[in-house]
Formats: C-alpha cells, sequence, structure tokens
C-alpha cells in the first residue's frame, strides 16, 4: 500500500489536524466563543511536565523490553461532579493495591498509570439521540456538554473544555499532594478489604499472596524506616483518551531547553479505536508530539493498518514511543492477535502490547443493563498471557477500567455478582466497571498467572 502522503516531511504543527478530516468532534454553534475558550487554554499554565513525560516514555521503553510491567485503570469518562476526594483516594488506593499483587506475581517492577485528570471526552457511536420525539445531540462527555436531556444541556459548550482543565488540574494537584505525603497507610496490606476473599475457591492461594506482600514490605520498612524508602514515593502517570482535539491543541507547547512540542495536559494520551485512521485528524495530532503515545486495536486493524500506523506514529523506532492496547474481546482474541503480533515482529519493531480486556466484552442485558462479565474479561487476559508467549513475546500491561468503590457494575467474581445485583449500585453514566473486590480479584489472578512465568521469589525490590 503507498500512502498518500510523505508523513516523514509534511509539516506540522500543534493545528495541522485542522486540515484532515476529524471525527468525533462536537458542532459548537458560535465559532467564537469556541476561539476565545481555546485561546484562553492556551495561557494556562500547563498541567504535567517534560521531564515527567520523558520518565514515563523510559519506563515504558523498559515494559516493551520486559523489564516492567504497565498497569492503566481508572474510569470509561471521569464526571466533574465526582472530583472528590473520596472518589480520588479510592482510585488511587485500588491502583497502588493491584500493582504491589502485580509486583509480586510478575517480580517485575510496575508503572501506574490513572485514566484520571482528564478523561472527560467519550466516542459515540450516534451524534443525535431521540428521545420521545425530541432529537438532540448525543452526550459526549463533560468536556463537551452535559448529560441531561434538554436542548441547553446537550448543546455543546466550549467553557466546558475550561471546566476540564480545572478538574484536572484539582485532580491532579491532590494527587501530587498525596503521593508527597507519602500516602499514609495504604500500602499496609492488614488495611486492605479482604471480607471477600472468603467467597473465593482461591482463598488459601490469596492469603498467601497478601501475607507474603506484607512480609516483604516489614521487610523493606524495617531496611529503610516508615518514612523512607521507594514504597512512599511510587508515582502516578495520567493518560487520556485525546479526543477533543482543541482541548489537546490548547495544552501543546514547546519547552525550554527540549526539541519537539509535548501535549501538556497528560504524560500518556492515547488514541481511540474509532479514530485511529492514517490520514485522520487524530492520527495527524498525534504524530507531532513527543509524549509517548498509545493506539487502541480493535478486531478491525489489519497487519498492513497497524504497520502503517506505526510507520506514521513512530518513524524513528524511539523506545518507549508507541503502545498498542488490544482489546479484541475473549471469543475473538486467539484469530486476531497473532498476525499482528507476527506483523510487528517482522518489521523489526519494539512495542509494548497491553491487554485491555474490557472494551471487547461490553454487553447489554434484556433488562437494559450495559454490563461485562469477570469470567470473560479474565479469558481473554489468560488469551493474551498465552498468544504473547507463543509468538515469543509478552504482554507487557493491562488496561482497565476500574473504581475503587462499591459499585456493581459488572457481573461475577468472588462475590457472585449477578444480573439481579446491578441495580443495587450501578453508576457508571458509560461503561460497566469493576468494583473495588473483582479488581483487587483481577490483580491477584493475573498475578498467579505471571508468577508461573516469572523467576524465582525474591523479596519485592521496588513498587
Ligand atoms: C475507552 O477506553 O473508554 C474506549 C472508548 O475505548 P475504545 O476506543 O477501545 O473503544
Ligand atoms: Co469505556
Amino acid at each position: 500500500m503507498t500512502l498518500a502522503t510523505d508523513w516523514s516531511t509534511a509539516t506540522w504543527s500543534p493545528t495541522s489536524w485542522q486540515t484532515k478530516p476529524a471525527l468525533q468532534q462536537p458542532s459548537y454553534p458560535d465559532a467564537r466563543r469556541v476561539e476565545e475558550a481555546v485561546r484562553e487554554l492556551s495561557l494556562l499554565p500547563p498541567l504535567v511536565t517534560s521531564w515527567e513525560i520523558e520518565r514515563l516514555k523510559g519506563q515504558l521503553a523498559e515494559a516493551a523490553r520486559g523489564e516492567r510491567f504497565l498497569l492503566q485503570g481508572g474510569d470509561c469518562a471521569e464526571s466533574f461532579e465526582e472530583c472528590t476526594s473520596p472518589a480520588i483516594t479510592s482510585k488511587l488506593k485500588i491502583l497502588l493495591q493491584m500493582s504491589l499483587v502485580l509486583v509480586h506475581g510478575a517480580r517485575r517492577r510496575v508503572t501506574r498509570v490513572g485514566r484520571f485528570a482528564g478523561q472527560y471526552a467519550k466516542p459515540r457511536s450516534e451524534d443525535l439521540e431521540t428521545r420521545d420525539g425530541v432529537t438532540l445531540p448525543s452526550y459526549r462527555g463533560d468536556l463537551i456538554n452535559r448529560m441531561a436531556f434538554t436542548a441547553a444541556d446537550r448543546t455543546p459548550d466550549p467553557r466546558l473544555m475550561l471546566r476540564g482543565y480545572e478538574r484536572a488540574a484539582l485532580t491532579i494537584n491532590f494527587i501530587r499532594a498525596l503521593i508527597d505525603g507519602g500516602f499514609a497507610d495504604l500500602h499496609h496490606p492488614e488495611y486492605w478489604d479482604l471480607d471477600w476473599v472468603q467467597h473465593s475457591p482461591h482463598a488459601d492461594e490469596y492469603h498467601r499472596r497478601v501475607a507474603a506482600i506484607r512480609d516483604s514490605l516489614h521487610f523493606l520498612e524495617s531496611l529503610a524506616g516508615p518514612q523512607s524508602g521507594e514504597i512512599n514515593r511510587v508515582d502516578y502517570f495520567t493518560s487520556h483518551e485525546a479526543l477533543q482535539l482543541l482541548y489537546e491543541q490548547a495544552q501543546t507547547r514547546q519547552v525550554p531547553r527540549r526539541a519537539g512540542w509535548y501535549n501538556l495536559s497528560t504524560h500518556f494520551p492515547w488514541l481511540g479505536m474509532r479514530t485511529a485512521q492514517v490520514g485522520g485528524a487524530h492520527v495527524e495530532y498525534f504524530r507531532g508530539i513527543a509524549n509517548p503515545v498509545a493506539v487502541k486495536v480493535g478486531p478491525a486493524m489489519t497487519p498492513d493498518g497497524l504497520l502503517e500506523l506505526a510507520d506514521v506514529l513512530d518513524p524513528q523506532q524511539e523506545p518507549g514511543r508507541l503502545t498498542f492496547i488490544h482489546r479484541f474481546g475473549h471469543a475473538r482474541i486467539a484469530d486476531k492477535l497473532p498476525p499482528l503480533l507476527d506483523a510487528v515482529r517482522r518489521a523489526g519493531r519494539t512495542v509494548l502490547w497491553v491487554c485491555d480486556p474490557m472494551h471487547g466484552n461490553t454487553e447489554t442485558l434484556s433488562n437494559g443493563y450495559k454490563t461485562r462479565r469477570f469470567e470473560n474479561i479474565l479469558t481473554e487476559l489468560e488469551a493474551a498471557f498465552d498468544l504473547h508467549e507463543q509468538a515469543g513475546g509478552q504482554l507487557g500491561g493491562v488496561h482497565f477500567e476500574l473504581t475503587g468503590d462499591d459499585v456493581t457494575e459488572c457481573i461475577g467474581g468472588a462475590r457472585g455478582i449477578r444480573e439481579d445485583d446491578l441495580r443495587r449500585a450501578y453508576r457508571s453514566q458509560v461503561d460497566p466497571r469493576l468494583n473495588y473486590e473483582q479488581a483487587l480479584e483481577m490483580a491477584l489472578r493475573i498475578a498467579e498467572r505471571m508468577a508461573k512465568t516469572a523467576g524465582p521469589s525474591r523479596n519485592l525490590n521496588a513498587i
């Protein structure tokens, strides 16, 4: 296949995407107000720094070489209303606890990346929604419009980009403060909520693993002192789907003493499955930024299409630059993944492969609830580990939609959540998330799987 454009020489700027077809963008009624909002956003300080972004890129390069593991997770969509202390701390807590479990199973350092501080825009399959004969624009996330079904709420409002930036700044500020404060006692497994374990056929294994993690942490603390050492200085990086390109453009900057342009609204933007067309506006925007970038890869992706994307997004084959997050569904991964792994290997490329076992396993029940089954999620993940291994490589990370709270959105897990339970605490406005117990159980199951291929047991040397 020949490329219509010579990507290596085509000029790029933070606004060059505007000359390409842009999918999933809102239509704002007033162009002048859009311009004002973008100008204002362009003058506000950045949310992250280029040196944090480069540090993450270095860690992703290690993960691509099999020396680290990536844990990426958070809400399908953040909402402005849920920018609260309990919501943020519970998300950090579950990611931290899962990462401890994974370090232990995988015997690899784990990099934690949240779907937070900017995950406010959602792709939609329909531009419009009709209820009782009334047709309005679809809800596209709090960055764009509001959920309530009135013309005023659904009309895209450019000022919401500024509100989103502010919410992201509040979130990131609180996360940084918690990290600087050492995150108190959260790393002590004795504070974990493990009541659900008694319902699990894996109870003994879980208790053994959690006890071993506790012993390792105590050992480290006795060496380093409780207030020092790496366990009190864990990193969290941020990521979101870079969908609303005006928002991304406004935070794309040059920084002193570094070449290139950085998206300083997040460390690690990803390109959604619906907007990953070569020749489209999103790929155009992504190719010019210096951040590490991820692309969601669904069942329609061909080996040629994937290699073309890799050529456009990572022409220099820079370590840590490119991550592919595959999301096929448990029934299709065995067919879809191997040809892609083969193509990338033959091209001599090293990329980071991550499995998102959520988005290919969504179903709508007869009672109207959108859900995912714990067993299907786990089946896809286990298949991903096996298929990467069979192809001579390895799965370098996992990507979940989860929350630290006690919601009932996904079916299954040790507690046995059933269809009828979903109504009890179904809170997601978009996709169903694993709750605290399901997320921790998932980490324990993955850790078991990873322990099979990891080297001999040794103490946690870093989290
Ligand atoms: C998402 O991650 O919320 C999402 C919409 O994913 P995908 O682009 O893989 O469908
Ligand atoms: Co989602």
